[in-house]
């Protein structure tokens, strides 16, 4: 029996990613390892371009906007959006608070300008999404986290504004369809739905750069990257190699079509077994429910060692809940199988028999 993975990220790549990567570190061009090619090679620069068409083809992302692979994490996203885009003088931006993401994304952003929040879950443990506020056209931007990987929760409808809205969906691209076009720049680091850890996709459109009036260090400014067609340093390597691989496979599956209605299916499955085993619950509010990252947790702590005992002998692996929450989350990244979300709802029902 395979271990059942779901890691918040690191996460589970598709089998067949992980055994054709393998394969390359032992020979990918020439008799040399991927590892261990130049990235100035035909070999590498090949993967390069595939990969960055492989993003504009499944994300349907317009001639308009450029695609970088950036090293540095979603962390220096924080600051690079806001040297990028916040203006030098009188620079102010708009920012949703949902969770511990966001919350660093606005600590970084405040070192460059006036940060207004405009919305903020903060007052209920981050358990929903904020609605109905108002984002003022002053603002050079707006920022959001589509996706809450450590809290659980998701925006399933993005706010419409005259400004460039600016989205970490570090833990949600290419889990689901979305309009490019209502998008300034997105970020996300690779290690959730894209490939291994070490890359950071950034798709941004081209017309809101340049207006910063900064003096930008040159490996924090999009423009270098862009010009330099992400080879203005070292890329990391393997980690895009693996990306392009993954890529690959989410296209050949059926792209976004595809994906979206399966992980449509394995968390309806798992909400449905939370809801229903009246041991659990769930600790989000039901309409800003992670479709990604789903946060649940015992009702009585008593039964903790039961479940995870029954966890552990079904190769339940990874369903902690962060620290700074507590509980259990699964998370339902692309890779993994609907029989693994089936696995861990047999471990919730065998809990129940068990203790019944
Ligand atoms: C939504 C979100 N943003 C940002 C980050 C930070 O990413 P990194 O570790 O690549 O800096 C994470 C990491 O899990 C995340 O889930």
């Amino acid at each position: 029996m395979k271990t059942h993975n779901f890691s918040a990220g690191p996460s589970i790549l598709p089998q067949s990613v992980i055994t054709n990567a393998s394969k390359k570190v032992l020979e990918f061009d020439n008799e040399l390892s991927i590892l261990e090619i130049s990235h100035r090679s035909n070999a590498f620069t090949d993967v390069m371009s595939e990969s960055i068409t492989l993003v504009r083809d499944i994300l349907d992302v317009p001639s308009n906007y450029s695609i970088i692979f950036l090293q540095g994490g979603a962390s220096l996203q924080f600051c690079m959006v806001a040297l990028n885009l916040l203006k030098k003088n009188n620079g102010s931006a708009a920012y949703l608070n949902t969770g511990t993401w966001s919350k660093k994304a606005i600590f970084e952003a405040k070192k460059f300008g006036d940060i207004e929040i405009v919305g903020d879950s903060s007052n209920k443990n981050f358990n929903y999404i904020p609605k109905d506020f108002i984002i003022s056209d002053t603002h050079d931007y707006f920022h959001c986290t589509s996706n809450n990987t450590i809290y659980g929760s998701q925006i399933k409808t993005f706010p419409e504004c005259n400004i460039p809205v600016v989205c970490d969906m570090s833990s949600d691209i290419f889990s689901r369809k979305i309009d490019v076009n209502k998008f300034g720049l997105i970020y996300a680091g690779a290690q959730k739905n894209l490939g291994p850890a070490g890359a950071t996709l950034v798709i941004v459109k081209n017309e809101i750069l340049g207006k910063s009036e900064r003096d930008i260090p040159s490996m924090l400014d999009y423009r270098t990257h862009i010009d330099k067609k992400s080879m203005f340093n070292t890329p990391p390597v393997f980690s895009v190699y693996v990306s392009m691989l993954n890529l690959r496979w989410l296209k050949a599956k059926g792209g976004l079509d595809y994906i979206e209605k399966n992980n449509n299916k394995k968390s309806k499955i798992l909400y449905q077994e939370i809801n229903r085993n009246s041991l659990f619950k769930t600790l989000i509010n039901k309409e800003d429910q992670s479709k990604m990252n789903i946060t649940f947790n015992l009702k009585d702590q008593n039964h903790k060692n039961l479940f995870e005992k029954i966890c552990a002998k079904n190769k339940i692996s990874g369903i902690n809940g962060h620290r700074s929450v507590g509980g259990y989350r699964a998370s339902l990244y692309n890779a993994l199988p609907i029989e693994s979300v089936n696995a861990l709802v047999n471990c919730m029902v065998k809990l129940e028999k068990d203790i019944a």
